[in-house]
């Protein structure tokens, strides 16, 4: 009998398994200092219920625990809580922003509502989006955000990029029917910077 083989693979494949999850830009509506939570939309907010949850790794496919993950996005209405300047927030006030850390397997989960579109200007409309921020110790940080298939102005959103749009499963619960999703996030590693020579004296 033939003996089997064990494919090989070239060094970097085994060093680079994942590729880092694309950047998207911050936006205009990003605030610092939103609260721990997991739970980012108001408590019986209007809309339809969000659970959205997945693992955050390395490109080696290490789970990256205590990774602090940022969220904040529109209401079901399309609105930000700092989208209106004639009434902005309290400084200790957030809306529809939560932050959370990764569990020990890299894992997170949120609960929010589907959030609605918002015109960027007279004549673009964002599509539905969740913005992200990530940071983990030794990587570097990424702003990203998370699009949904089948969503209004999808194919016309500026930012929108396929490989951040994940498909939505209806799912029902005895409290209800909600939507659930998958995103996992892979980051990319912070590259030191190498130390210069020292120069030999001669001396
Ligand atoms: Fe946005």
């Amino acid at each position: 009998m033939a003996k089997r083989r064990t494919p090989t693979r070239h060094i970097e494949d085994v060093e680079h398994k994942h590729h880092p999850t694309a950047g998207d830009v911050l936006g205009p509506f990003y605030r610092r200092g939103a609260p721990f939570c997991t739970r980012v939309s108001p408590l019986l907010a209007p809309g339809d219920v969000l659970v959205v949850s997945g693992h955050v790794s390395s490109e080696t496919g290490e789970p990256l625990r205590a990774a602090l993950i940022e969220i904040w996005q529109a209401s079901a209405a399309g609105h930000y809580d700092n989208d209106d300047p004639a009434h902005p927030p309290l400084p200790n006030k957030f809306t529809y922003r939560a932050r959370f850390k990764t569990d020990r397997d890299g894992y997170y989960e949120f609960e929010t509502v589907y959030p609605g579109p918002y015109k960027m200007d007279e004549r673009t409309w964002r599509t539905p989006h969740i913005h992200y921020r990530v940071h983990a110790r030794h990587h570097k940080l990424l702003t990203t955000q998370l699009f949904f298939d089948g969503a209004p102005y999808l194919d016309t959103d500026p930012f929108r990029k396929a490989s951040l749009t994940i498909r939505l499963q209806a799912t029902q619960a005895p409290a209800g029917a909600y939507w659930r999703g998958k995103f996992n996030i892979v980051l990319a590693r912070q590259r030191r910077s190498a130390a210069p020579a020292k120069r030999r004296s001669r001396a």
